[in-house]
């Protein structure tokens, strides 16, 4: 299995490895601040849903165990650093969940009395908490996912949905993980996830460290592979997933899932408890993440647009793959049965 460790507590904070110098160099960096954390997150140098929740978590609670550490933690001051980090990536959904129990925490902690120290602790252990909890779900969506993978076929993936992005077994990927470790003989097909390359650099470089094979293409290429009956199903991940099922995940998705139904070919998403946003009845109000025009080189003064995600609509997913097992159509039903259940505590 794999080796990769995208996060950890580190000495002076968090430590990261910087996901922008992939796969050329693994240079990993020491954050200190939540302003450090922040313009990580920003820059996708930590990246994927759960990964970023994370690391805003794990920073938080480092800033929160310096600032104790010289005198006072001031519930203010927690409130405008979780406000801070959530303000980087508003599409993945995953960040507000890990905050708003952040939030809780420090809030709670704060109206006690605790000291400092205390409040800072008890961030410390929510983040740690926030960490497991992910590495739970994301095994459990693995083991629910496997089974879908039939033995010797072939898989399509879209951006990174790995270890690298959730600091645990991933989200679609854990089912090619669990599929792998079950000796299923499984192929994958990356796409090279335009413009900022997640799949060509970081599912081929994480998958070419667990030794599983991965064919890498141009996103062009989707649709001649499924019409040459090269493809067997498609699994991605999601960054927000509406009440209706309708799911919010890397630019391209979409053409993915209307591409996989004209050719009959299954498509599923997948995502752990924290990327469902139930208050939100459809996708149409998923805030989409407008990216730099600098991620696409073209010539000077023309006009870029760089959305970072899009909505594939509920009726063009087969089935949506959780921590508590495979949802199917009607999506909304089964989302409302799945969406009362409590996320366990490891
Ligand atoms: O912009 P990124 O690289 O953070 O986008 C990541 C994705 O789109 C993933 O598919 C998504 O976060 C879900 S998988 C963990």
């Amino acid at each position: 299995m794999t080796t990769v460790q995208p996060i950890a507590w580190s000495e002076a904070g968090v430590r990261i490895l910087d996901q922008t110098r992939l796969p050329g160099e693994e240079v990993y960096l020491d954050l200190e601040t939540v302003d450090a954390v922040a313009e990580a997150i920003a820059s996708l140098r930590v990246r994927g849903a759960p990964l970023i929740g994370i690391a805003a978590a794990m920073g938080l609670a480092a800033a929160a165990r310096d600032r104790a550490a010289r005198g006072t933690l001031p519930p203010d001051w927690i409130a405008e650093a979780a406000d801070l980090l959530e303000g980087t990536r508003p599409t993945a959904v995953d960040l507000r969940w890990a905050l708003d129990r952040m939030r809780r925490t420090g809030a709670d902690g704060c109206a006690t009395g605790l000291p400092a120290e205390e409040v800072a602790r008890a961030l410390h252990d929510e983040a740690q908490l926030i960490w497991d909890i992910e590495i739970g779900m994301c095994r459990s969506i693995g083991e629910h996912g496997a089974p879908l993978i039939e033995p010797g076929s072939t898989v399509l993936t879209h951006c990174n949905t790995g270890v690298l992005a959730t600091g645990a077994l991933g989200t679609a990927l854990a089912a090619v993980y669990v599929a792998h470790e079950e000796g299923r003989g499984i192929d994958v097909v990356a796409t090279e996830t335009r413009p900022l390359n997640q799949g060509a650099r970081l599912t081929a470089w994480e998958l070419g460290r667990a030794g599983i094979a991965c064919r890498v293409i141009v996103d062009g290429a989707a649709a001649s592979l499924m019409a040459a009956g090269e493809i067997d199903l498609v699994i991605t991940g999601a960054d927000r997933i509406a009440a209706n099922g309708d799911s919010a995940n890397k630019i391209g998705t979409y053409a993915l899932a209307v591409l996989a139904r004209a050719h009959g070919i299954p498509f599923f998403i997948a995502a752990p408890r924290s990327t469902f946003d139930l208050a939100l009845a459809s996708g149409a109000a998923i805030p989409i993440e407008q990216r730099s025009p600098d991620e696409l080189p073209t010539a000077p003064h023309v006009q870029v647009y760089n959305p970072a995600f899009d909505v594939t609509p509920a009726e063009l997913i087969d089935g949506i793959i959780t921590d508590a097992g495979v949802l199917r159509p009607p999506l909304e039903e089964a989302i409302g049965e799945y969406g009362g259940r409590k996320v366990e505590s490891p």
